[in-house]
């Protein structure tokens, strides 16, 4: 049974990635719970779980030396865009230095076969088609840009180490453990508060929903397939709903009509009109394919 250190295992995604992993891998995670909560992975048993802020360059060293993990999976990351240009500073921070010290401790320790990191599809720019991992990247935020540098770091880490480094864009996760206020659990929560009348912004852009349970699923496949070096796959459903068709997903599953009223506070002045991943890449090397639809993830989200 390998042993796998998962950055930021607490949060959202990660939660997802131990839930698939822990039956046959002993993990470790290292989380600060910022974002993340530790009653989310109950599973992880106190002295594999590390209170840890990934600035802390010293302790995170340490740490991943004392584990001698097989496996470095590196998720943690402030990664909600809005909070991002609030605390563009603390963000790029986290998200870069805080990516170089897990790098170097991962490379220090001599015991990774294999490192992942989470990148992101906030990587490219506006495309108005599917996205191959091919298309030029030019990221529109603060977020996206520290995302790329990290991606770079990897390519530097993979030079110096020649451990096979896994590059994963995500693109826009939904499922249970949601810790931002994303567009699925705002719609969750102003329903769950009883409200048949809803108040978003722009509802015509679309974007690539894909459940966290799908994600964590290629997380594994991607860690256990044969390859070699260092590649970087996009990570999506390979469908796009607009705000509009999310909605209607939910009337679905409630069997109710819900009103939409258009809160200007929340209307984006300029927004990406479409944001679709081209998985082929991934399907082709790992055989993967997506199980879980939007109703069915919206039916569970629900009850
Ligand atoms: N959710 C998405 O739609 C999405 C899309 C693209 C990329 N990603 C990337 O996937 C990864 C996981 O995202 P998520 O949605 O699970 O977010 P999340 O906020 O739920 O998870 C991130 C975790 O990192 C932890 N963390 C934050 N700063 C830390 C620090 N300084 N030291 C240690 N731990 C720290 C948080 O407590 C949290 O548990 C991130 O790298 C994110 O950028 C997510």
């Amino acid at each position: 049974m390998g042993k796998v250190i998962i950055t930021g295992g607490a949060g959202f995604i990660g939660s997802a990635v131990i839930r698939e992993l822990t039956r046959d891998h002993e993990i470790f995670v290292i989380d600060d719970l910022s974002f993340g909560n530790r009653q989310f992975i109950s599973e992880v048993p106190d002295d594999h779980f590390f209170q840890l802020d990934i600035r802390d360059r010293s302790s995170i060293l340490k740490k991943i030396n004392d584990v001698q993990p097989d496996w470095v999976i590196h998720l943690a990351a402030i990664h909600f865009i809005p909070f991002c240009n609030e605390n563009p500073y603390m963000s790029s921070d986290i998200n870069i230095s805080g990516t170089i010290n897990v790098l170097d401790a991962t490379q220090a320790c001599g015991s990774v076969k294999r490192l992942f990191f989470a990148s992101t599809a906030a990587v490219y720019p506006i495309y108005d088609e599917a996205v191959t991992e091919e298309h030029p990247v030019g990221p529109l935020d603060i977020y996206g840009l520290s995302k790329l540098t990290g991606e770079h770091l990897c390519k530097m880490f993979h030079l110096e180490s020649g451990i096979d480094t896994v590059i994963c864009r995500f693109f826009n996760a939904f499922g249970p453990n949601e810790t931002n206020p994303h567009l699925i659990p705002e719609i969750q929560a102003q329903i769950n508060n009883g409200k048949r009348s809803i108040q978003l912004g722009n509802l015509e852009p679309k974007r690539d929903f894909i459940h966290t349970y799908d994600m964590a699923r290629a997380v594994r496949l991607l860690m256990m397939s044969d390859m070699k070096g260092l590649d970087t796959f996009n990570l999506g459903r390979g469908i796009e709903y607009s705000v509009r068709e999310i909605v209607q997903a939910f009337e679905r599953q409630l069997g109710e009509k819900v009103e939409i009223e258009i809160d200007p506070k929340r209307v984006r002045k300029t927004d990406r009109m479409h944001l679709l991943a081209d998985v082929s890449k991934l399907k082709s090397i790992t055989g993967w394919e997506p199980e879980w639809g939007i109703d069915e993830g919206i039916k569970t989200l629900i009850q």
